[in-house]
């Protein structure tokens, strides 16, 4: 397997994760990171024994040596750092949400089409290995026609008025809870069930209009010091959703979405049910896949590569028994990625080959996200998916 050099913009929570799963695949180099200051690369680098700090992602950019990038920048920044990356033929993986909006993406979208680099979006729930093995029991047929799907994303890091981040301001996008997380949900449920969502119809509600800002900046999940000083930010984006999905195919849903559920860290939870048989999932317990059933026991199927079907049995690398989660599904898909980088494969001549999310998937998001805060803002109506 040929070596990739790649490198890393934006290493507060979740960057310093993604190269941790590329390093784990064993021919991915990290050879630089770019902070939003020299100082703070530097410490950066230091921390995460990367060989070369840039002060600027342009300066990054221009380092030949570099031949993709991670864009784990805060939201507004998706757009200029992905744009300075195309346009110097690095490859990205950008985080989710592609964009600000689906202009936005589109106009990334275009422009990796036009240059050919290889694009993807971290829309990591996908390639844990339960999901891979419900999108396949689907696809066969195991659980009849679907008729329903339905689920959940609870956090609640963002409980109290004090909690703050940049994902609350202006800047951070019209929608906050949806986009950030709600975006998975959706991603991962047309993912496993292979259906497109064509109408949604959203409630969106703001507990608190004003948030303490502190005066000093946080990183995502930081925890704030006792003797912070604050200015009140007002705030207009949702602390908590519900929506009511139809698909292209006839499938109706719904799922809510909430930062301020206590007790809810990371729940993501879905579940599909069809006319033979039901499947859920919840991420915080991943190695186990829920089967229901009408006339005979329902049942758990746990993660085991030797029960997974074989086609996707190599989403699991360790035995059964023993978990698999979160760190792992990000290296399945980031090795997908790198796969594809490393074998100098093409996004228009090898599209069979592709086995991750893209631009246009983050495109797709950005569409639905839009749906939905349109029909929240318009009071609860339906709303098309503008594609
Ligand atoms: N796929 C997932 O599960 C997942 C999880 C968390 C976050 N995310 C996404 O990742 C992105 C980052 O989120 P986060 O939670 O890590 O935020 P964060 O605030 O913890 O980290 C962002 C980092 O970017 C740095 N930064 C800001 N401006 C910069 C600049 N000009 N150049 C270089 N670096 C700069 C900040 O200093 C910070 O270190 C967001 O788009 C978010 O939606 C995805």
């Amino acid at each position: 397997m040929r070596r990739v050099k790649t490198a890393l913009v934006g290493a507060g929570f979740v960057g310093p994760h993604h190269i941790e799963a590329a390093r784990r695949l064993g021919f991915v180099d990290v050879v630089a990171v770019a902070g939003s200051s020299q100082a703070s690369a530097e410490a950066k680098a230091a921390k995460l024994n990367i060989p070369k700090a840039y002060g600027s992602y342009e300066a990054l950019l221009d380092d030949p040596e570099v031949e993709a990038i991670h864009n784990c920048t805060p939201n507004d920044l998706h757009l200029p750092v992905t744009m300075a990356a195309i346009e110097r033929g690095k490859h990205v993986i950008a985080d989710k949400p592609l964009a600000l909006n689906s202009d936005d993406a589109g106009i990334m979208l275009e422009a990796a089409r036009k240059k050919g680099i290889v694009h993807a979006v971290t829309f990591n729930y996908r390639y844990n290995p339960l999901m891979q093995q419900a999108r396949v029991m689907i696809a066969k047929g195991d659980l009849g026609g679907l008729h329903f799907v339905h689920g959940h994303y609870l956090q609640d890091w963002l409980l109290y008025p004090t909690d703050y981040n940049w994902r609350l301001e202006k800047e951070g996008g019209a929608s906050r809870c949806v986009a950030d997380i709600g975006s998975h949900w959706c991603d991962l449920i047309g993912y496993i069930t292979g259906s497109r969502i064509s109408e949604v119809l959203a409630d969106y509600t703001t507990v608190f209009s004003s948030r303490r800002r502190p005066t000093s900046s946080r990183e995502a999940f930081a925890q704030g010091g006792v003797d912070e000083s604050y200015d009140e930010y007002p705030v207009d984006t949702e602390d908590f959703a519900s929506v009511l999905l139809r698909f292209e195919n006839g499938i109706r849903g719904c799922f809510s979405v909430s930062q301020v559920s206590a007790g809810h860290k990371n729940g993501l939870e879905v579940e599909v049910n069809g006319s033979k048989a039901s499947v859920a999932w919840k991420q915080e317990r991943p190695n186990e896949l829920w089967i229901g059933n009408r006339n005979q026991p329902n049942g758990w199927m746990l993660k085991d590569p030797f029960l997974l079907d074989p086609s996707i049995s190599h989403y699991a690398t360790l035995p059964g028994g023993h978990g698999e989660a979160w760190p792992d599904a990000f290296r399945n898909l980031l090795r997908n990625v790198y796969t594809f980088i490393s074998e100098g494969r093409s996004m228009i001549g090898d599209a069979d080959k592709i086995d991750f999310p893209t631009f246009d998937d983050g495109r797709e998001s950005n569409c639905i996200v839009e749906a939905i805060t349109k029909s929240a803002k318009a009071g609860g109506v339906w709303m098309k998916i503008e594609r």
